[in-house]
């Protein structure tokens, strides 16, 4: 099986080796987490690291703003954008069955091998029919996997309900699945990161603590981390 690295420093072992190449991997947790600075790294290091191109359609956060907050990790993706090797995606809310086409047309331009989607969780505050909804992120994968590319989805965990995303599909059209938690453990509130699903491959069943710093997030792979139940 193919592999290709999640950019994220210490969770290719935890995985098995990396991500499954054309798999699709849901990333999920609560606010504040650290769903996006995971799906920049991921495009970052593959452009940087890898030369794979790659694509970010946000459904959530302004562009600048994202652009913006990445700049304190040393990742400039003005550059990125003007080396071609990487391109944004902006929604528009009005049309929203059309960004899936852009998308499309966008990977196929820049020849993107990485794709993220932050977060499938956003389009509900566009499309309020639930079963409309469910058919949309359901299309989203099948576009994904057509183009081949591998991808990261994120998606919103809400506090204190049961289940892993928000609208309950999105494990289901995942190949993998990540999870990550800011939980409160006495007086201080800890990061921890679970592997909750890959197909096809073995992997860590267990929780690891993960910082976010100057360097983006990293995991430790040989540490456990302890949350509440
Ligand atoms: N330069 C930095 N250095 C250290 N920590 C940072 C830095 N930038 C962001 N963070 C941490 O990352 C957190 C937010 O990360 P991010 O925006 O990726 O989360 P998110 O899960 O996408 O949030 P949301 O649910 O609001 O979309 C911040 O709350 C902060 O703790
Ligand atoms: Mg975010």
């Amino acid at each position: 099986m193919e592999r290709i690295s999640t950019g994220i420093s210490g969770l290719d072992e935890l995985m098995g080796g990396g991500i499954p190449k054309t798999q699709l991997v849901l990333v999920t947790g609560t606010a504040g987490t650290g769903k996006t600075t995971f799906g920049v790294q991921f495009i970052h290091t593959g452009v940087k690291m890898f030369n794979e191109n790659g694509v970010y359609l946000s459904f959530e956060e302004p562009i600048d703003s994202i652009k913006e907050n990445v700049k304190g990790f040393g990742w400039n993706l003005d550059e990125l954008e003007k080396s071609g090797k990487f391109a944004f995606i902006r929604y528009d809310p009005f049309h929203i069955e059309d960004v899936f086409h852009i998308l499309e047309s966008t990977v196929r331009e820049i020849k993107a091998q990485r794709v993220v989607v932050d977060s499938v969780s956003a389009i509900g505050l566009h499309i309020k029919d639930k079963t409309e909804l469910r058919r949309m992120i359901f299309t989203l994968s099948l576009i994904l996997r057509k183009l081949g590319c591998t991808a990261v989805i994120v998606s919103e965990m809400v506090p204190g309900e049961k289940g892993i995303s928000r609208y309950g599909v999105e494990e289901f059209v995942s190949d993998s699945v990540i999870v990550l938690y800011y939980e409160r453990l006495q007086s201080t509130f800890s990061r921890a990161l679970q592997v909750w699903k890959v197909r096809g491959s073995s992997h860590s069943d267990k929780l690891h603590p993960y910082k976010i710093d100057s360097n983006g997030i990293t995991v430790y792979p040989k540490e456990e981390a302890f949350i509440k139940d």
